[in-house]
């Protein structure tokens, strides 16, 4: 099976676990895309639902495919959203923002009853740290911002590469309107005080370590989609 392959798998997994007349949160990027487009079949044979997106581009994705999609301020409380991951751990703490989404990703995530993260075998690992950990910053004075990362990053004992997210050689702006410094970190040992230090770094809107947050994962496989359910 190919990556793709396997992500899909996990999206159909995730339809199981959508009722009628739930309230949904949409997640962004290609496997998030998979369900989307699994679950617009289901829209159109009849179920009804309503989907609040985690970005502009699920938001225009969700509406082309006919699907109800409305607001978090309309439907402020959840009862799943579905989301892939760049990496995951077995004690549910993810790295998110690859597609630069973390902000939105994030506060729809938490706003839900459980989140499940659906995704190809590929982003498994031991110890989170491989994939680029994406901070989300205000752009107001981001250099500052940087060396205070510098400062925390030291402070749990770890050492970075900080990168400026570009897009077409310009800064990447999120649907917040910020920016991205992602940080190459190899392995992050301790991701809930990382996590809380980033959080209170001055600068900082969002970072994508998300801890105890997420409640089950549907993982694609060559042997089928593993479940994997926080106790
Ligand atoms: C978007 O900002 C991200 O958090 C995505 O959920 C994550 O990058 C996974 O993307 P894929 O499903 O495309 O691998």
């Amino acid at each position: 099976m190919t990556a793709d392959e396997q992500k899909k798998a996990a999206a159909l997994a995730a339809l199981d676990y959508v009722k009628p007349g739930m309230k949904l949160g949409l997640g962004t990027g290609s496997t998030a895309n998979h369900f989307i487009t699994a679950l617009a079949e289901k829209v159109k044979a009849g179920l009804d639902v309503q989907c609040v997106a985690t970005s502009r581009a699920t938001f225009e994705l969700g509406q082309s495919l006919g699907l109800k999609m409305v607001t978090l301020e309309q439907q402020p409380y959840l009862d799943i959203t579905v989301d892939g991951a760049d990496e995951f751990d077995d004690k549910f703490q993810l790295i998110k923002g690859g597609g630069g989404a973390l902000l939105f990703e994030k506060i729809v995530a938490t706003s839900s009853k459980y989140m499940i993260v659906i995704a190809d075998q590929s982003k498994k690992v031991a110890t989170l740290g491989k994939f680029p950990l994406p901070v989300e910053v205000v752009p107001f004075g981001v250099n500052a911002t940087a060396w205070k990362l510098e400062r925390a990053l030291r402070i749990c004992g770890l050492k970075g590469r900080l990168v400026m997210r570009l897009k077409d050689g310009r800064p990447f702006v999120t649907d917040g309107g910020n920016a991205i410094i992602d940080i190459s970190l190899g392995a992050i040992n301790d991701a809930d005080r990382l996590g809380n230090l980033l959080s209170v770094t001055p600068g900082v809107v969002d970072h994508g370590l998300f801890i105890g947050i997420c409640g089950i994962i549907l993982m694609g496989t060559d042997d089928g989609v593993k479940t994997f359910k926080k106790a």
